[in-house]
């Protein structure tokens, strides 16, 4: 890497929101730790930074979320319950996950203005240095974790990435999406942004899925940024300025494999079924069950 290039090693989460969609599972258990298998979705996306280095994981929470912090802590009691039981694979298992001392912080997005007031929220812990921003809903699941190759990317490009992929034309009003220099090469410079275009208008067919990676300027300008998109304060209206006025790079990574939406419930339920028959202690009877339930209903 180039030595100029400052290293990424804090991962911002945005967990505040109110899960209004999954309701009534939602009322008093935050969406993210709802379990794709057998791993809270918030679990997997943290997964994803540890694989590519991130040192430090910090929780944009709100009320109602307190268990995503006993959920990143030890339980003395279920510790103490598995080792008396002998269960030395399942402690070995929950170790494995626990992010050391020290590695996780926790702040509050007070009132639910969008989610660049959220990132904003977390700045006096990020600091004075780039970050990865990485939105649990959208769970990416390839051969490389996407932050990883995203990481790989900026150690060669520096400034400022995100990650794309293509979504059929009629949905690009409900995403963030980017025009970019070569819409077919991994790594492409952005040459423009827009916030959920209005049908018709979209530069690209390329939306943001929900990994970022951002210098620390971007802070400056949620601090003034207006309400925009839904008549929320949004990370891409901020972007925009800090390409087009602060002129800092941008660029695109082309993610190759499969994203799961779990903010919707068929996202939510694809990646289930699509998780649990990858796995080697699963994918046998589930395949039969699942296999039968459809011959049933067709
Ligand atoms: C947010 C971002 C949007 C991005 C999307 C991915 O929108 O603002 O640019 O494409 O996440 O899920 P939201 O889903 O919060 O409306």
């Amino acid at each position: 890497m180039n030595a100029a290039i400052r290293p990424i090693r804090k991962a911002v989460f945005p967990v505040a929101g109110l899960g209004t969609r999954f309701l009534p599972a939602t009322k008093a258990v935050p969406k993210e730790m709802l379990t794709i298998v057998d791993r809270p979705v918030l679990q997997h996306v943290v997964d994803e930074a540890r694989a590519a280095g991130i040192e430090h994981f910090i929780f944009v929470t709100g009320r109602n979320k307190g268990v995503i912090e006993d959920h990143f802590d030890s339980q003395f009691e279920l510790e103490a319950t598995l080792e008396a039981r002998g269960k030395k694979k399942e402690l070995e298992a929950l170790a494995r996950d626990l992010p050391a001392a020290g590695q996780t912080s926790f702040t509050r997005q007070q009132a639910p203005l969008g989610l660049g007031h959220a990132v904003w929220c977390a700045r006096e812990i990020v600091g004075d240095e780039p970050f990865a921003l990485l939105l649990p809903d959208m769970l990416h699941h390839g051969p490389t974790p996407c932050l990883s190759d995203m990481i790989k990317a900026y150690g060669e490009t520096g400034g400022n990435l995100i990650a794309v992929a293509p979504v059929p034309e009629d949905q690009t009003h409900q995403y963030g999406i980017v025009g970019v220099e070569d819409a077919k090469a991994k790594v492409s410079a952005i040459t423009g942004m827009v916030e959920k275009p209005k049908p018709g208008t979209a530069p690209s067919n390329l939306h943001i899925t929900g990994r970022y990676i951002l210098q620390p300027e971007i802070f400056g300008l949620l601090e003034k940024q207006e309400r925009g998109a839904g008549g929320e304060i949004q990370i891409t209206d901020s972007m925009i300025r800090l390409m087009q006025d602060e002129k800092q790079p941008f660029h695109a990574v082309r993610f190759d494999g499969t994203i799961y939406d779990c903010g919707s419930k068929i996202g939510f339920l694809t990646a289930n079924v699509a998780l649990a028959l990858e796995r080697d202690d699963l994918a046998k009877d589930f395949r039969r069950d699942v296999e039968q339930l459809l011959g049933r209903k067709s």
